[in-house]
């Protein structure tokens, strides 16, 4: 396939644990499962230098371990202040257990 990144195996995340994937040349990302389904946002939060995958996540919701703002992890929308500005988001296709984005 081309321009798609691989980015771990479906197995390796759990719901409630977010998990960190670094790529050379792009921002790092956090993975998640919700239900049965994998989200894929920016590891960063978009108020400080926060790693997301050390937060909380919550159902659909992740919060930040720094000063506890929220974001939709389906949308990237900010949901508690102070996080404000969105999240960015990738689509995701899982294939044969394996998860990939397109290359931003
Ligand atoms: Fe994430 Fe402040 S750095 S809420």
């Amino acid at each position: 396939m081309k321009n798609v990144l691989r980015l771990c195996a479906e197995s390796e995340v759990t719901e409630g644990a977010p998990f960190s994937v670094e790529i050379e040349g792009i921002p790092p990302l956090a993975v998640y499962r919700i239900d049965d389904e994998i989200y894929v946002t920016n590891r960063t939060c978009t108020h400080g230098d926060a790693d997301l995958t050390e937060g909380f996540q919550e159902g659909g919701e992740i919060e930040c371990p720094f000063h506890g703002g929220s974001f939709s992890i389906k949308t990237g929308e900010p949901v508690n202040l102070p996080c404000s500005k969105p999240l960015t988001t990738y689509p995701v296709k899982v294939i044969d257990g394996i998860v990939y984005i397109e290359k931003p």
